[in-house]
């Protein structure tokens, strides 16, 4: 049977990096305040060039060079974004005019943090499905555009960026297990952007109740995670890496801790990137691939929970 294998990794970082101190200067904080409670010294802010399109392409480019494949013999393109360009067309379909691709489709996925998780588990099953045979999926993110910079509760925790993964069907086992996506919208309240284009008084922000998000995350991750071993009939020994969104680290360390793993089985990027939501999990693997930790055959989960409420995990061996 066909199954979807991970075969390229790539990433973009804005040249702008903005610390901690830096955002002292702006709003009541300290290096210390948001050091212990999130483990976050710096992030990456996009200037007016590095769009989600521009940051996307990059990703995508990069990706596609370490499969060795061509830009044109990609089928789809999956685009999780909560911070698109413009409304439409949507990021990936103009990825896929950056790209000069002709053929097949492309379409972006919003669900805010756990994007990348929901737009992977789509291409899977795509895949699964014999209507495509690869997907490029990317996270592409300029939350930067969201926060409100005199609010210190949100503003300090995010950054921007894009990571991409091509996904490829192949005749062999291993490559994505299972996945794994819930969502709850009756608790969308906890974390949202107010308002859109046209809405009256409306102020575009992030709006966010930090202590029950984390509250759910713990919680939310925890069931997720259990449940993508026990549907492959595995223990969490069998785990060698999670590669978790990249929000706070405190959370991270309760995943690790529940699973078992030594801290070094653990990708962190949180304290160089923040939370570039949709685009933190490919950034990390992109890192933690092309850095040689994360190698050929070794069994990866991945999770994620953001605003909606969205979260989902996605277990696959490399
Ligand atoms: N610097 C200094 N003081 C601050 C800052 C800041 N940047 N932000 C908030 N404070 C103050 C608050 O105003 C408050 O002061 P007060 O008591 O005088 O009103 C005090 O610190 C405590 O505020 P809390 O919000 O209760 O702080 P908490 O200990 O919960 O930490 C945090 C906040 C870090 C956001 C924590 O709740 C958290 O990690 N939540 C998870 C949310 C998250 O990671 N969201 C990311 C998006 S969702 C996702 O990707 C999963």
């Amino acid at each position: 049977p066909q199954r979807s294998h991970l075969v390229g990794f790539g990433s973009y970082l804005p040249k702008k990096i903005v610390t901690n101190d830096d955002l002292a200067h702006y709003v009541d904080t300290s290096h210390e305040w948001i050091y212990e409670r999130t483990g976050i010294v710096q992030r990456h802010i996009s200037d007016e060039q590095e769009t989600a399109v521009y940051m996307g392409t990059q990703a995508a480019l990069k990706a596609l060079e370490f499969a060795g494949e061509k830009a044109e013999e990609v089928d789809a393109i999956f685009v999780a974004t909560s911070t698109p360009d413009q409304i439409f067309p949507s990021t990936a379909a103009r990825i896929q005019a950056e790209l000069s691709i002709k053929h097949g489709f492309a379409m972006d996925i919003t669900a805010a943090c756990s994007g990348f998780v929901y737009a992977l588990a789509t291409a899977n099953a795509f895949i699964l499905s014999g209507q495509i045979k690869n997907a490029l999926v990317i996270g592409t993110e300029v939350y930067s555009r969201l926060l409100d910079w005199s609010d210190r509760r949100t503003c300090v925790l995010f950054g921007d960026g894009a990571g991409a993964v091509l996904v490829k069907a192949k005749n062999k086992e291993g490559g994505i297990l299972s996945s794994h996506l819930h969502s709850d919208g009756s608790i969308g309240d906890i974390l949202y952007v107010d308002g859109a284009l046209g809405i009256k008084d409306a102020s575009g922000y992030i709006r966010m109740n930090g202590r029950e998000v984390f509250r759910h995350a713990v919680m939310r991750l925890s069931e997720v995670v259990d449940e993508a071993l026990k549907s492959n009939g595995m223990t969490k020994e069998s785990v060698n890496w999670l590669v978790p969104h990249q929000a706070n680290l405190r959370i991270i360390k309760a995943m690790g801790k529940k699973l078992g793993l030594m801290d070094s089985q653990v990708i962190v990027t949180v304290d160089r990137h923040a939370n570039t939501s949709a685009a933190s999990i490919p950034l990390a693997l992109d890192e933690a691939i092309r850095g040689g930790r994360i190698k050929k055959d070794d069994t990866i989960l991945l999770e994620a929970l953001g605003g909606g409420l969205t979260w989902g995990a996605i277990l696959a061996i490399y």
